[in-house]
């Protein structure tokens, strides 16, 4: 309950992006399936909630049950390219784990996109963000990434790596660090050169 709320935002990101990635991932399986869409559901009514309002029991208890579900998942499943690419940001510039994947997720996703469309379009349902069955898959998942986006903005979190003291001459070291993450690499429903990591990166710097 003591949590700060910069921690919870960072925290409740991390979950997140575990059960985001471990659903598309290339290792998705039915089990995976099954915790990670509750896990997203419980996170996306619980994480601002949670944020502003310390005391709230209720918001708390949804973003445990949340994460735990969420590790389910990705025990299942696995993580991907947000956190291949946010193990260096970590390792190098002390970014904590939970902002660099909240920073990454939007653009990772939108890289992903062409493969993940119709996995987009079910989270983007599970979640609540679309009611009803006639809207496109595109407007699904315009919606899941504008979500993503707003999150990360009213949790707080920079959304330019320059605010950890990263420069542009640092881009070719990260990229390589990151692409030897081929771990989690190797789950990424679409495949990412050091260049296309390179490009990742600078997208965060603006
Ligand atoms: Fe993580």
């Amino acid at each position: 309950m003591k949590l700060p709320p910069a921690i919870i935002g960072a925290t409740g990101m991390d979950a997140f992006t575990h059960s985001f990635e471990s659903f598309i991932s290339n290792k998705a399986n039915p089990i995976c399936d099954m915790f990670a869409l509750e896990s997203m559901k419980l996170l996306s009514q619980s994480i601002l909630e949670a944020y502003h309002e310390g005391t709230n029991v209720h918001a708390r208890h949804k973003m445990l049950l949340g994460s735990t579900d969420g590790g389910m998942a990705l025990t299942a499943s696995g993580t991907a390219a947000v956190h291949a690419l946010a193990y260096p940001l970590g390792g190098k510039f002390h970014i904590p784990h939970g902002e660099a994947n909240s920073m990454l997720l939007p653009h990772v996703t939108r890289y992903n996109l062409d493969k993940i469309q119709d996995r987009m379009a079910i989270i983007a349902k599970e979640i609540g963000l679309i009611k009803d069955d006639t809207i496109s898959a595109d407007k699904a998942v315009e919606l899941l990434i504008e979500q993503m986006e707003s999150w990360t903005q009213e949790l707080a979190i920079p959304q330019d790596l320059k605010a950890f003291g990263v420069k542009e001459t640092d881009i070719e070291e990260l990229a390589l660090a990151a692409s030897k993450v081929t771990r989690l690499l190797n789950n990424n429903p679409k495949t990412l050169d050091i260049k296309d990591i390179e490009e990742l990166y600078r997208k965060l710097l603006n």
